[in-house]
């Protein structure tokens, strides 16, 4: 049986609804999700020196914004746009895309 555009179709579909039906259970537990994040990212000894106490409000909120037009948007014009701005971000606050990739993992 050969994949046709309609199955392709239907599959990305199913998973637009899943991460949809899925956000609102995401959204009750980002807050704590957040805050496990950042704490660990202040007990690592590289990671902890570009954050500053003031930046962690702000940081926390860009990330709130970021999953949420990610699980009820999807994969938006706008979204490519802030991928770019966000791993500018990190490139010019000297974050190696090898930590910004095993700080994923610390997500959770
Ligand atoms: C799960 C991985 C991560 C995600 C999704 C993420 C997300 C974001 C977002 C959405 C912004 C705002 C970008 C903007 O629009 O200006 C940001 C900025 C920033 N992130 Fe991350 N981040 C991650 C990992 C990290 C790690 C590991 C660090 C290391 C300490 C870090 C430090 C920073 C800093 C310092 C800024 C502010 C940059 C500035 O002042 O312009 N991030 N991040």
């Amino acid at each position: 049986m050969s994949v046709t555009q309609s199955m392709v179709e239907d599959v990305t579909e199913r998973g637009r609804l899943a991460l949809k039906t899925f956000w609102p259970t995401l959204n009750e537990n980002l807050s704590d999700i957040l805050d496990n994040f950042y704490t660990k990212l202040s007990h690592h000894p590289e990671m902890s020196k570009l954050l500053t106490d003031q930046s962690l409000d702000h940081l926390k909120l860009a990330q709130k914004e970021h999953w949420e037009d990610i699980f009820l948007n999807g994969h938006t014009p706008r979204y490519y746009e802030r991928m770019a701005r966000i791993g500018m971000a990190h490139a010019l606050v000297g974050l190696a895309p090898h930590m910004y990739i095993s700080s994923y993992g610390m997500l959770h």
